[in-house]
């Protein structure tokens, strides 16, 4: 089975319009392998537009990025980005969503394998035939997954899959996510408001800080968490996301 991408960002710099401030600025970032890494920080601080750049959707005005060493000009099916809205063309059957990816790629015959096969990874056994507008949410999102991986990517960048789920079902898609990781020898990067999922998912942590957009801490998280080493590093990451203060008092 392929291994995960490295992914490696070089002075990348990004502004929106010609004269506009720097949205983003990391002068370096490097994603190892497999390496499972969370990216936190607040509304606006530019963590989209980082996803965005790795994937190839955006170019950065400056620097570069990186795929197993060969620079990203392109968006590319094996470094697969998922958005927080899931996508999917409501005319189709889950199944047929899911098996979308496979017929560009001019491999339509394995769909049916690995559509049935992807359907049960993420807790959708017998959904296949099933139309879009007959799911939640979750199951939307979940289906959503599992096209994101019809194609074997090397890479799966998230951008904040769970925000618009419930407690439960963000607990659930979570775990099948974490089923998905350890499946496959991917390298995973996601963008997520909740520190929780980073704890969950993630065995690094980036926190970012806005205008501009930068990484300001880099932490590793430990395979084996006991309790009191879990809640201090909870701890130390809403502290990192804790919001600035009012620039002014509001007074009666
Ligand atoms: N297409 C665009 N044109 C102009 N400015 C943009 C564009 N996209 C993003 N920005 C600006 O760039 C900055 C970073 O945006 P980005 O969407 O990357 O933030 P984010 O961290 O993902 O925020 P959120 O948590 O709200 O999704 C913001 O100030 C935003 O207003
Ligand atoms: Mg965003």
């Amino acid at each position: 089975m392929p291994s995960g991408f490295r992914i490696e960002l070089r002075g990348v710099t990004h502004r929106f319009g010609r004269s506009g401030a720097a949205a983003l600025e990391v002068s370096s970032l490097e994603i190892a392998p497999a390496e499972r890494v969370a990216v936190i920080g607040r509304s606006g601080c530019g963590k989209s537009t980082l996803l965005q750049i790795i994937a190839g959707l955006t170019k950065p005005s400056v620097g570069s990025v990186a795929i197993d060493g060969v620079e990203v000009r392109a968006p590319s099916p094996l470094c697969t980005l998922m958005f927080q809205r899931p996508l999917l063309f409501p005319w189709l059957t889950v199944a047929e969503n899911i098996a979308l990816a496979l017929r560009f790629a001019g491999r339509a015959g394995e769909a049916p394998a690995r559509v049935a096969r992807l359907l049960t990874l993420v807790g959708l056994e017998g959904r296949g035939q099933a139309r879009v507008a007959e799911l939640s949410g979750g199951q939307q999102q979940r289906a959503a997954l599992a096209r994101s991986l019809a194609v074997e990517p090397r890479a799966l960048l998230l951008d904040e899959p769970f925000s618009a789920l419930d407690a439960v079902t963000r607990a659930e898609l979570r775990h099948e996510i974490r089923t998905v990781l350890d499946a496959f020898s991917i390298t995973f990067v996601l963008v997520t408001h909740d520190v929780d999922d980073a704890l969950e998912l993630a065995d690094r942590v980036v926190v970012m800080a806005r205008a501009p957009g930068r990484i300001i801490d880099d932490i590793s998280i430990p395979a084996a968490l006991d309790a009191a080493r879990r809640a201090a590093l909870r701890a130390r990451l809403i502290d990192s996301l804790e919001p600035e203060p009012a620039p002014f008092a509001l007074s009666a």
